[in-house]
């Protein structure tokens, strides 16, 4: 790596990220059926129709992970809770195997020294919610702020740090428009009921926390930043309406008690009847802000389509193995952003970034070189943005292991540590050790 820990602000955190379904097993421990297993179970969904019931068996090789996220060096592990695990019904009676696990775990982390840093939510919904309307249903905020006060009534005393919702766009917009995502669905009006409901039950998790006497909790949120396809008025405006769904709905809602026009002009219709009274519930104050940042998207105007009339494109730039363009500048752009309009000095965490890359092991070794030089680029534009005043307290990698990527099944590699499904066994890759010994020095 071009750095090393010295070139980052004192007590700058480092980190890696992985989620509950995407490693841990499903089919282990008594957790209840989720909408990725029948998304998943559904031809055409995920490529292979691969799902998550093995995963990377990470509930049975917490400990030999751990060791891993140590042996690099890392501060702390951004890891995520099943829903369904903690209640398979999704509310009633805990699972206690469940509640168990994710004891186990925090003081396997506290053991090595790393700092949990939780998600309470990265997508698995419970099955019997999905059936109930899931996202849609206005409800759910209750349900998840009773699921937060069981997982965190059982481990809420040991974390760093706790978000309640990984991605609220991808829980919206990519999983209720785009359809890519389970429940799959395309259509505008359960997409703007989730979206408004992902926030609400944020603020309603935020509230629970803060009853519980927790400290330290933030959101996460994903970006893309969108490029003009051309320098023509009507593709710039079809840009700030991506901005607009994609980047400021979810941010601008929590910090500045608002929605921005451009979207309401599509969504207004279809949002839950009152929904402009749940700005005191949705900006619930918060601790510090996470973003999630992978790539940059070209956006056209699309007259005579539906609203949001624009259509995606991608541009010429070096792209990885999921076909996304890598645009290191906007992470730096987006957290200055962030910082001056949406979240003034509250702490910035990157709390994911990384790349997807066709690896294979060669001898035992896995040789990404392209994953350092990403890694690389992006942690300069973290850099120039800390220089140029953004208080960015931390950096966590996607992902710490291969794991299960979505609807695009166990192809896409983005782990630092190399996962041979077959066999399970991990495999360090060389981006792994030049981040251990950047780290080091
Ligand atoms: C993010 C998700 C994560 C993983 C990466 C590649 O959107 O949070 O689970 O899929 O993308």
């Amino acid at each position: 790596m071009k750095f090393k820990r010295s070139d980052f602000p004192r007590d700058f955190m480092f980190g890696a990220a992985t989620s509950s379904y995407q490693i841990e097993g499903h089919s282990f421990g008594g957790a209840g059926p989720t909408h990725w297993d029948s998304f998943a179970a559904t031809p055409g969904n995920v490529v292979r129709a691969e799902h998550g019931a093995i995963a990377c068996d990470h509930y049975n090789r917490f400990e030999e992970d751990l060791d891993l996220m140590k042996a690099a060096g890392f501060d702390a592990y951004r890891f995520s809770t099943s829903w369904a695990r903690v209640m398979p019904e999704g509310r009633g009676t805990p699972n206690p195997e469940g509640l168990d696990f994710y004891d186990r775990l925090t003081d396997a982390m506290l053991e090595r020294g790393l700092k949990p840093c939780a998600t309470l939510y990265h997508w698995e919904l419970p099955s019997a919610l999905a059936d109930m309307g899931g996202w849609r249903n206005a409800d759910i905020a209750k349900w998840f702020g009773d699921f937060t006060e069981v997982i965190m009534g059982r481990i809420g005393d040991r974390m760093h740090s706790v978000a309640p919702i990984n991605e609220p766009w991808c829980v919206g917009w990519l999983s209720h428009f785009i359809g890519a995502h389970a429940p799959g669905l395309r259509d505008i009006r359960a997409t703007a009921r989730a979206m408004h409901h992902v926030l609400t039950a944020h603020g309603t998790a935020i509230q629970v926390m803060r009853g519980l006497g927790m400290e330290n909790l933030g959101g996460v949120f994903n970006m893309e930043w969108p490029i003009p396809q051309s320098g023509s008025e009507e593709d710039y405006r079809a840009a700030q309406v991506y901005d607009g769904i994609y980047n400021r709905f979810f941010v601008e809602g929590i910090f500045n008690r608002r929605y921005p026009e451009t979207v309401l002009e599509g969504l207004e219709p279809h949002l839950p009847h009152g929904w402009q009274d749940d700005f005191d519930l949705i900006a619930q104050p918060l601790d510090w802000v996470g973003l999630n940042y992978y790539t940059c998207k070209r956006i056209a105007a699309a007259p005579g389509t539906p609203w949001p009339h624009l259509s995606e494109h991608v541009g010429g730039l070096t792209r990885t193995q999921m076909g996304w363009e890598i645009y290191p500048q906007g992470l730096g752009d987006f957290v200055r952003r962030m910082h001056r309009e949406n979240t003034g000095d509250l702490p910035i965490y990157i709390t994911e970034n990384g790349m997807a890359n066709n690896d294979h092991v060669v001898g035992g070794e896995v040789n990404d070189s392209n994953r350092i030089a990403y890694l690389d680029d992006h942690l300069t534009s973290v850099r120039e943005a800390i220089e140029d005043g953004a208080p960015v307290r931390g950096y966590f990698c996607w992902s710490l292991l291969d794991n299960y990527e979505w609807s695009l099944g166990y192809e896409k590699r983005f782990g630092l540590v190399h996962v041979d499904f077959e066999s399970l066994k991990r495999t360090p890759k060389a981006s792994y050790e030049a981040l251990r010994l950047a780290l080091s020095q």
